[in-house]
């Protein structure tokens, strides 16, 4: 089945898919209770190749995709500084030939030397990537005004730059390397004969998010998919992840098949605020790495294993639900601080 016009738009290959789907066998039997026999699954989409890999591999295929077809010679993108999008797009745009340029947002206070320095940030000095600090952490439009800004600088050097924006009102492109996703796992469910009770994934920009809930339900499936918030509380994110599928459907020349009561989202593991840990946040990552050998990250899916955990310990009955690991790893050398007293007590 096809959705809309989603093969006909402009793409570059960077990413290695199909990404697994992988049963978590002790993770499942540790969180099973009495009455409960929990079936716990990870789609791999840390292991999409690129660089470390990650969710943005898949949503740079077509940002990359317009690039290529406007000429564009540049890379230009902002994002917190242990940005994995920024990461990826600096590998994307080496991958393609081009430059990338990256605005950094100082949105964590206080970071430590290596949050500064290392994990992601080191990556994008080894990529070649230009760097500019914007430290108004907390200002999308700002971030934004001061990209077009950075943008004309370039243009005036002769540059031809695309420029990837993080702020709501642009076009999410990036949403529909998940509704890619979304085909794809529908496609492995059809090919292992497995049935899935609830999706559950980081939900930032919300392109990932908006992507595979907009993709399940316009090929027809209703499987719940649990957004964790990661950056914003609750009823924004909701309105956000609303707008993204009426955007998708736009740029998908089709109807929006999600209806508002589809958008699920919860705040529960956001506190203190974004890029920070907090309890549950530090337990799922141990978790993960005890149970299953599975590196998470402390900023994305340490937050959306948290809320998957909360899922699972909360369900009494047989369930099958599915994590999508979205990446990240490179940000723990980063967030040595306050990952390593931790580990060690
Ligand atoms: C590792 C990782 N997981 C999840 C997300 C959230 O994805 P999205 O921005 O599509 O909501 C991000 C965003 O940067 C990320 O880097």
């Amino acid at each position: 089945m096809r959705i809309g016009c989603l093969h006909n738009l402009p793409r570059v290959s960077l990413g290695h898919s199909p990404t697994p789907i992988d049963e978590m066998p002790n993770l499942s039997r540790a969180l099973s209770q009495d009455g409960s026999e929990l079936r716990l699954l990870v789609k791999r989409d840390d292991c999409t190749g690129l660089a470390f890999g990650g969710n943005k591999v898949r949503q740079l295929e077509f940002y990359l995709g317009e690039a290529v077809a406007q000429g564009a010679d540049t890379i230009l993108i902002t994002g917190a500084v242990q940005s994995n999008f920024a990461r990826l797009a600096a590998a994307a745009a080496r991958n393609t030939g081009m430059e990338c340029h990256i605005q950094l947002e100082e949105r964590v206070n206080n970071p430590s030397p290596l949050y500064k320095n290392s994990g992601n940030v080191l990556v994008d000095k080894l990529l070649g990537a230009t760097l500019y600090s914007f430290p108004e952490g907390e200002d999308e439009q700002g971030a934004d005004r001061n990209l077009e800004e950075i943008a004309q600088t370039l243009r005036a050097d002769g540059k031809n730059p695309y420029i990837i924006h993080l702020g709501a009102g642009h076009p999410p492109l990036g949403a529909l390397g998940y509704v890619v996703a979304a085909e794809e796992i529908m496609t492995q469910l059809a090919e292992s004969n497995l049935s899935i009770d609830e999706v559950v994934v980081a939900s930032g920009s919300g392109a990932t998010h908006a992507g595979l809930l907009f993709g399940l339900r316009a090929l027809g499936s209703s499987i719940p998919v649990k957004g964790i918030c990661v950056r914003r509380a609750k009823d924004l994110q909701h309105k956000r992840i609303v707008n993204h599928c009426q955007a998708i459907a736009n740029l998908l020349e089709m109807d929006n098949p999600v209806i508002n009561d589809d958008v699920e989202v919860s705040d529960n593991q956001l506190a203190p605020g974004y890029g920070q840990m907090n309890d549950a946040v530090s337990e799922a990552m141990q978790m993960a790495a005890h149970h299953e050998g599975l590196i998470l990250d402390p900023v994305y899916t340490g937050r959306s294993m948290a809320g998957f955990i909360q899922r699972a310990r909360e369900s009494n009955q047989q369930k099958t639900l599915l994590f999508i690991h979205t990446g990240g790893q490179p940000a723990i050398f980063a967030y040595e601080a306050d990952l390593g007293p931790l580990l060690s007590s």
